[in-house]
């Protein structure tokens, strides 16, 4: 399976920082943003990668990730002139697809846990798959409807009553269908093509399966600077108790083979001196313990 990383967007939520760089390229304690949704992906085991963004902001992400090689990954670029909604990257990335099956996953989102999104990948074979997360605020978000028997029968972008607390997150998956389907949508109020009417076009037709995750996984926003700050609390707490980094794309390299073992060792020695390189070292000393 592919995958694409989108990383538009404007920013404005999180100007002046966005001036001199995108949101998905802001820290979230102790690496850029799009870090963790990159590491969602590595570790469901895709590793040719797509990443989708403003032709202002496809120089810095190229220079961050370059051709993807150091992960053992491929990366390709393309340049979304204009924000018009999360499906217009099916249509940017078409040439990449190639009529395969693919995962799209947003620049900005940050998962940690049991997501089962690598399970998810492994068995995926047509129609699509898309999660439900249980939140506080559904209004946000797409907002899932299930009848009696739990069956999910409806999803509605940002409803103005309340339809349930499972919202869809910014994890999607596909099958090659999604470019035509994206190009049968029309925009919406917002002016933009939504994700959920592209999800709404697989369950009308019976291809939608939706997954609810487990309690326990924290999928977090980092749309605005008080929810970036709650993010990297988040991500400062588990990494300092563990002593193991959450959204770390070189460790998910090696860790799913990749990368060999004596590639990522030459990796780091590029690295400068310093907390992340220092983490990277101790990940091979894992390794060679043998241990977990
Ligand atoms: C978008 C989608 C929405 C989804 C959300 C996840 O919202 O339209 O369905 O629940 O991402 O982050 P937006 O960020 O465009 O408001």
């Amino acid at each position: 399976m592919k995958g694409i990383i989108l990383a538009g967007g404007a920013g404005s939520r999180l100007y002046p920082m966005t001036l001199v760089a995108s949101k998905q390229l802001q820290a979230v304690f102790d690496k850029p943003m799009i870090y963790y949704p990159l590491t969602t992906l590595l570790e469901a085991g895709i590793r040719e990668i797509a990443l989708v963004s403003t032709p202002e902001d496809l120089p810095r992400f190229k220079k961050l990730f370059g051709d993807g090689s150091r992960l053992g990954a491929s990366f390709t670029y393309f340049e979304q002139p204009q924000p018009e909604g999360i499906p217009q990257a099916f249509l940017i990335a078409e040439p990449f697809i190639r009529g395969e099956s693919v995962a799209l996953i947003l620049g900005d989102n940050i998962f940690c846990g049991i997501t089962g999104f690598t399970e998810a990948v492994r068995d995926f074979k047509q129609g699509a798959v898309n999660f439900g997360y249980y939140v506080n605020e559904p209004e946000r978000y797409g907002v899932i409807a299930f009848d009696a028997s739990g069956q999910a029968t409806d999803i509605v972008e940002k409803p103005e009553k309340f339809i349930s607390s499972y919202v869809l997150p910014g994890f999607y998956i596909y099958d090659a269908e999604v470019v035509e389907r994206t190009r049968a949508l029309k925009p919406s109020k917002r002016g933009e093509l939504e994700i959920t009417d592209l999800s709404r076009s697989y369950m009308k037709d019976g291809k939608l399966k939706v997954k609810l995750l487990p309690r326990g996984v924290a999928w977090l926003d980092a749309g605005t600077p008080s929810a970036m700050h709650d993010a990297a609390a988040y991500i400062q707490t588990v990494e300092k108790r563990q002593g193991i980094k959450i959204g770390c794309p070189e460790e998910a390299a090696v860790e799913h083979g990749f990368v060999s073992q004596a590639q990522f060792e030459k990796m780091i020695g590029t690295l400068p001196r310093g907390e992340y390189r220092s983490y990277l070292e101790t990940v091979v000393q894992r390794k060679l313990r043998g241990s977990k």
